[in-house]
């Protein structure tokens, strides 16, 4: 990034306000936009930029902040600055004095509440900012109505004057429609300098970042601001109406996206809710109130009923996923077929030309190659090979009340109806339980068991593993 400079880059990420304006109890850049926190959207378009450091002034609920941050920074070792109360943008900066008061570097202010931003935004922002080789930059743009930004004013040349704050803007600032984005670029140890000149006498007794600019003005630096055509991409949140509304147009255009350039068909795009961080292949079919959560990966020609939910899910091809189906951390490989009002979780896996149906729920459980658990059926814990039938209505009872067990199935196995499986407990291959059994035992291969507690009624076919005729 700064290779036509020798100054390396740094940002700050403000996230020390309260957000009153959200009414929550909740800090407002906790907040989930696009089913991420909106601070996480702003840290990973920071991280792209590739700086030398990242901070974060944190300060309400700063270690719930600096908890989603750690939780995203994988190697990267991000650095909180704490702000102990929050009187204004101005403050929030000077909570990094300490580490940053000396430092020679570029340092990129992003605000918290502002999550949209795209990398080519900022990057042409620092361009201007280190070619004219200025103290500040202000990333602004035409706003209508600019109702609660900063107004950026200028002379009669177009020269960048300072920034009014709406609260304390005169009658005529306030007919502005240039407004500050609250992201700027400054040269680090200058801002500092000047931080230390500004006071709380406005509207809101606030120390204001934004009076920096000026005050580099009058001591003779060079300060731009620098006009972006994309008003959307700096909108702040801070009210959950605007929250509502980024929301609807995150989900919109990755929508968008998946019709045009990756071939999905949605029945009404009006009605899906897709992340931006989701794989769908072409042809796949989505039907209304599908939700696609997180990470996930879908294949190509397969079909999303109403109402189908997939968290951090991976998904095969010509997979039909039937009406009401929440799938979540799990994994379903192709040609399957799911639901309607089937649930998978916790790790569990469809193997390739598997099926489950009606109200089957399956924890951490495997189901084999062209196995089927069609009705009513509870899997935990549970290793089922190829081929197998779950009859309607079994049970794997994995819980003894203290303790998880593993209920092994093999292949061409059948489970009658309503057969309980008291785990731990192995079924062997090609073995049969009768209709309303209690499996308490191992049952080996080629065998029949009913009754309760099931007994080996006889074997089937000539190979027994146990050698019993
Ligand atoms: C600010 C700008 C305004 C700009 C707008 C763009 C100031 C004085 N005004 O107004 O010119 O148009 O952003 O969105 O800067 N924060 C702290 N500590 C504080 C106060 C705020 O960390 O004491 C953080 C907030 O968490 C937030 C960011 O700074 O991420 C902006 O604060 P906010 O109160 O939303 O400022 P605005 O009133 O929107
Ligand atoms: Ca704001």
């Amino acid at each position: 990034m700064n290779s036509s400079s020798n100054v390396p880059l740094d940002i700050l990420i403000l996230a020390a306000g309260l957000g009153t304006r959200m009414k929550s109890r909740q800090a407002k850049v906790l907040h989930n936009l696009d089913g991420r926190p909106l601070i996480s959207h702003v840290y990973r378009i920071a991280r792209a930029l590739e700086p030398r450091q990242v901070y974060f002034v944190v300060g309400h609920q700063a270690e719930k902040v600096a908890a989603v941050v750690r939780s995203e920074s994988g190697s990267a070792q991000p650095n909180f600055v704490t702000q102990a109360k929050q009187l204004g943008t101005g403050d929030a900066v000077m909570s990094a004095k300490e580490v940053l008061r000396e430092v020679e570097s570029t340092l990129l202010i992003l605000s918290g509440d502002v999550p949209l931003i795209r990398l080519e935004t900022l990057q042409a922002l620092l361009s201007k900012h280190i070619e004219a080789n200025n103290a500040a930059t202000i990333l602004s743009v035409r706003m209508d109505p600019p109702t609660g930004y900063g107004r950026i004013v200028r002379d009669s040349d177009g020269r960048f004057l300072r920034i009014a704050e709406e609260k304390d803007a005169s009658e005529d600032e306030r007919q502005i429609r240039e407004i500050n984005s609250g992201i700027y670029c400054f040269a680090t140890a200058k801002l500092f300098r000047a931080l230390e000149r500004v006071q709380p006498v406005n509207q809101q007794g606030e120390y204001y970042l934004t009076d920096v600019p000026a005050i580099l003005l009058e001591d003779g630096e060079r300060v731009a601001a620098h006009l972006h055509h994309n008003a959307r991409e700096v909108a702040g949140i801070n009210t959950r109406a605007e929250l509502a509304e980024f929301e609807n147009y995150v989900r919109r255009s990755n929508i968008r996206r998946l019709m045009i350039e990756a071939g999905v068909t949605f029945i009404d795009p009006s009605h899906a809710y897709i992340s931006g961080d989701a794989q769908i292949g072409r042809d796949t079919v989505i039907h209304p109130g599908v939700q696609v959560e997180g990470a996930s990966i879908v294949g190509e020609n397969c079909e999303l009923r109403a109402g189908v939910r997939l968290t951090n899910s991976k998904i095969g091809d010509n997979v039909l996923i039937k009406d009401h189906c929440v799938v979540v951390d799990s994994q379903i490989d192709s040609n399957c077929s799911v639901g309607p009002f089937a649930h998978l979780r916790m790790s569990s896996e469809l193997q390739e030309g598997s099926a489950v149906g009606n109200f089957v729920e399956l924890k951490k459980s495997k189901l084999g190659r062209g196995s089927k658990s069609m009705h009513l059926t509870y899997l935990g814990d549970a290793t089922i090979g190829e081929k197998s039938n779950i009859g309607a209505g079994t049970i794997t009872c994995n819980y003894d009340g203290k303790q998880k067990h593993e209920t092994v199935i093999g292949d061409n196995v059948k489970i009658g109806s309503d057969t309980m499986l008291v785990a731990p407990v192995q079924i062997g291959s090609r073995s049969v339980t009768g209709a309303g059994s209690v499996v308490t035992r191992d049952v080996p291969p080629d065998s029949l068991v009913v009754g309760v507690p099931a007994i080996i009624k006889k074997t089937l076919g000539e190979r027994n593993d146990e050698g019993e005729k």
